[in-house]
């Protein structure tokens, strides 16, 4: 089943709150991301400021996806200013649990890399990704990004879980960049 009555917005300070605890459930429910719920502690005040900073900012975003008004999706982004790294940005996304292969995900990627392909500083969209992390990577591959490189056991869940973390990355305008 798609997605219905979905929109794609940039976030407000005003959903500092909803935005609060919908990053808090994706922590807790999520098993494929760095960050416990028990370490995030950003409060509704804190993240008016941080959403506001992403508008404010022309090479940084942060979307959300809305579902009758509610948010179930977001995705954000952020830019190194140093010269020689400033083409590149980086995201991170989450759809919730209850609303995953609805094609929420799909949607959020490909506004934000519209929104980068007409940025005129941007040419390079990064991400990592758990290396287990199947969905997102098969979500990752369809609009078009590719392995770059991959981090062994970077991520350590516990003593006997280690995680390694992979390299993707995507030019929106470019198809043929030439690099030495
Ligand atoms: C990864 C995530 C963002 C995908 O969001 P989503 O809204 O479910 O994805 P979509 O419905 O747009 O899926 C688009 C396509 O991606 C692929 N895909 C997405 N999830 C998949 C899964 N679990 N298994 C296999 N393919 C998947 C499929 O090709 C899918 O197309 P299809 O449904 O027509 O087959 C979501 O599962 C999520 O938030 N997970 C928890 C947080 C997370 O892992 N974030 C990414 C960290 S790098």
């Amino acid at each position: 089943m798609k997605a219905a009555k979905i929109s794609i917005r940039d976030a407000k300070p005003a959903d500092a709150g909803e935005l609060n605890r919908f990053i808090r459930h994706i922590y807790g429910d999520s098993d494929h991301l760095v960050t416990k719920a028990s370490e995030f502690r950003t409060r509704p005040f804190r993240q008016r400021f941080w959403i506001a900073g992403k508008a404010s900012n022309p090479f940084e975003t942060c979307l959300v996806a809305t579902e009758d008004g509610k948010i179930v999706g977001m995705l954000d982004s952020w830019t190194d200013r140093r010269a020689r790294i400033k083409h590149v940005t980086t995201f991170a996304m989450s759809v919730h649990p209850d609303r995953e292969r609805r094609g929420i995900g799909i949607f959020l990627l490909n506004e934000f890399i519209k929104w980068v392909a007409e940025n005129p500083r941007l040419e390079k969209i990064e991400l990592h990704v758990h290396a287990d992390n199947t969905g997102a990577i098969a979500l990752y591959e369809k609009v078009g990004f590719t392995m770059e490189g991959m981090r062994k056991r970077a991520i350590k869940y516990d003593e006997n879980r280690f995680i390694d973390d992979i390299l993707m990355a995507y030019w929106p305008n470019s198809s043929n960049v030439e690099t030495q």
